[in-house]
């Protein structure tokens, strides 16, 4: 069986879906009539200890810009995920959590249990000086400490910086700097794939590049029980902190628009930017979001694999689900480990009903064939979703036959750190996938597409994707550097906000999103900023220049290729070439490692001596016959030599 063009909704699961085509268009036509009442109504099912009366105050034009959503509302997102659900179903399980070793067994914690641990640790933190405002930075395995020391921040409008666990020390280090991070929370070390990675060791050598004191406290989670190195006062152990504290904690009285968070991710210049979210209106969208585009319905047993560390783990593993009183799988593990049948054991284990992970997982799975898939029984699944690239119609019809057995719509949901929640989705009872489109903006967004002068693509066509108006999960600065915001996101195109990504729009209305036009790479569904790599290069000692770039790849997404001018009199070697490796990982973590090291004698350049990106993505593409126009070239045989070097991957 083949899968169409186009997969009609299944009319037996809109007859049960929160929203079906005419719920949708309904919805549609009142986000459009009646904008304020939508959004109102959307910020109605949070928990509020003020119910916001002003709903948005929105401007971006550069002179008069603001984003604010539910200004005068107060909440605590702690609250909205956790006390709010105690009453009728505080001993439903919020959290099942799958340790990395499939012999482990999954712990369950209640919705009671996890708003007890919330509260101790809350009241530690407050012991130990953490006051509203003051920045954490979390950098943990994905298991329940990691939830609960998210949440347990919000609890007292502490601001968290989750560091994702595969970074390196001196990513660690300039993120804590950046926020003049109070305290660090870790753990003795994690696991993944049934190897440890040294949590601990990391942020010890992160303290010592970072350059601030700011930090006064590291605690530390026990977890595999290994031997590390405590450096007494500084480091505690978080049993002992928490231990004897009690399981209720008053929580913060927040103002709708304090920060909940602060999340590091790349831009195509500089250093990683502080994505900063606040209260409501972020909670408020994810939770809305959760609930529709996955058609959330009680019984539901939910998994997103994301890790913490990325917007997806905020927005849907923490905040989205526990606000709607979801149960959820918290897995800590790979998807080919202990081997590559993983995913769907602990499908059938949990009973898991909605599954939700990235095309990079789905094409390595593919690439070992069916047999993996079929000796699970997967018949609990109804929804699946895909999220952090583009999800080519290949490995969508696989996931979708394979993996959904031709009965589970599949949810693409194209979003960004900067969104906070998805933007444009199917929403599953509503209407027809297509594989590899995302189809349209949710209720209330609006996307629309421009060409290079910001004029407005009609119809059918393509262009630069951007949102006209602001939607509640929108981020609200750049931590530390508004101007930074204003520039990065709304100077491209006046009055827009700028997404980096292209897109097409078919005549049905429906977006297919292209992947980035500017200098990120996305890497396994990760964000890579070509020049943190390129200043890691360029460190190392024989090292004239760099470039990155990318090209296709077909687990990957996108593979990372990288020029590289050495100093003259420098013999380039594969000796060499490892030790250049080894310094993208040792500076940024192992997602950055360059796929491809090829040795440049000089980079192509205008005569004004800026890096003619363009022609090097070409190049490493293996489409060197489509230069374009090369008259700008100060020195055109340059090129030549690149191109024939190059042949050796192609
Ligand atoms: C890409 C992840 C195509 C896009 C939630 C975006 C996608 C970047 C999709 C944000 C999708 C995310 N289809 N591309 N469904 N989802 N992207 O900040 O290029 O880690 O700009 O947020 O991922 O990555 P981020």
């Amino acid at each position: 069986m083949s899968t169409p063009e186009t997969v009609p909704v299944d009319p037996a699961f809109a007859a049960r879906a929160r929203l079906d085509a005419d719920g949708a268009a309904r919805l549609r036509e009142r986000a459009a009539r009646d904008p304020d009442g939508v959004w109102r109504e959307l910020a109605g099912r949070l928990e509020w200890m003020r119910a916001p009366t002003e709903i948005r105050d929105v401007s971006f034009d550069r002179d008069d810009f603001r984003i604010r959503w539910y200004a005068d509302g107060e909440l605590n997102a702690s609250v909205s995920c956790l006390d709010r659900h105690l009453d009728a179903r505080g001993d439903r399980t919020a959290l099942i959590v799958e340790p990395d070793d499939p012999a482990g067994e999954a712990q369950r914690i209640s919705y009671r249990e996890l708003h007890a641990r919330v509260c101790r640790l809350g009241n530690a933190l407050r012991n130990l000086g953490v006051r509203r405002g003051d920045r954490v930075t979390i950098y943990l395995p994905m298991t329940a400490d990691a939830v609960v020391a998210m949440l347990a921040c919000a609890r007292i409008g502490a601001v968290h910086s989750v560091v994702f666990g595969g970074f390196a020390p001196q990513s660690i280090a300039d993120r804590i700097a950046d926020c003049r991070s109070k305290l660090v929370i870790t753990a003795d070390e994690g696991c993944r794939g049934g190897r440890r990675v040294p949590l601990k060791a990391n942020v010890d050598a992160a303290l010592k590049l970072a350059g601030t004191n700011s930090v006064e406290t590291v605690l530390v989670v026990r977890h595999t029980g290994a031997g590390i190195d405590m450096q007494m006062p500084r480091d505690r152990w978080m049993h002992a902190v928490v231990d004897g504290q009690p399981d209720v904690c008053e929580p913060e009285r927040m103002n709708a628009e304090d920060p909940l968070f602060i999340l590091y991710t790349s831009g195509s210049t500089g250093k990683p930017k502080g994505v900063l979210h606040t209260t409501g209106g972020y909670l408020a969208w994810a939770a809305w979001t959760h609930e529709q585009v996955f058609d959330l319905r009680e019984d539901d047993v939910y998994w997103c694999t994301a890790d913490v560390g990325w917007i997806t783990g905020h927005s849907y593993v923490v905040y989205g689900p526990l606000a709607n009183g979801a149960t959820q799988v918290v897995f800590e593990g790979v998807p080919n480990y202990p081997d590559v049948s993983r995913f769907w054991n602990v499908v059938d284990r949990h009973r898991v009903t909605i599954f939700y992970t990235a095309p990079t997982a789905i094409r390595a799975l593919m690439r070992e064939g069916e047999a993996p898939v079929k000796r699970a029984s997967r018949a609990s699944l109804r929804v699946l979703g895909s999220v952090g690239e583009p999800i080519n119609p290949e490995a969508w019809r696989w996931y979708y036959e394979v993996v959904g057995d031709s009965r589970c719509p599949i949810v693409d949901t194209w979003w960004q750190t900067e969104t906070g929640g998805i933007l444009i989705s199917p929403l599953p009872g509503a209407g027809p996938l297509k594989p590899g489109s995302a189809t349209k903006p949710l209720p209330g967004i609006r996307a629309a597409l421009v060409d290079a002068e910001g004029r407005a693509v009609e119809g059918e066509g393509e262009g630069n994707l951007v949102l006209l108006d602001s939607w509640p999960g929108q981020m609200r600065t750049v931590y530390g550097d508004h101007a930074r915001f204003i520039e990065t996101y709304f100077s491209t195109y006046p009055g827009m906000y700028f997404t980096g990504d292209g897109a097409r729009r078919d005549a049905d209305g429906d977006y297919w999103i292209t992947g980035r036009v500017d200098d990120v790479l996305n890497i396994s569904g990760h964000r890579i900023g070509t020049a943190e790599v390129e200043s890691a290069l360029v460190a190392h000692r024989d090292v004239a220049e760099a470039a990155v770039v990318g090209y296709p790849h077909d687990i990957k997404g996108q593979g990372l290729h990288a020029y590289v001018t050495l100093k003259a009199g420098v013999e380039p070697t594969d000796a060499l070439r490892a030790e250049l490796v080894q310094c993208v990982r040792s500076a940024i973590g192992a997602i950055a490692t360059p796929d491809r090291i090829q040795w440049a004698p000089g980079l192509p350049k205008t005569r004004s001596g800026k890096i003619m990106r363009r022609i090097l993505r070409k190049i490493a593409e293996g489409a060197a016959d489509q230069l374009g126009d090369t008259s700008t070239l100060a020195e055109p045989a340059v090129v030549e030599t690149l191109v024939a070097d190059a042949r050796a991957w192609s």
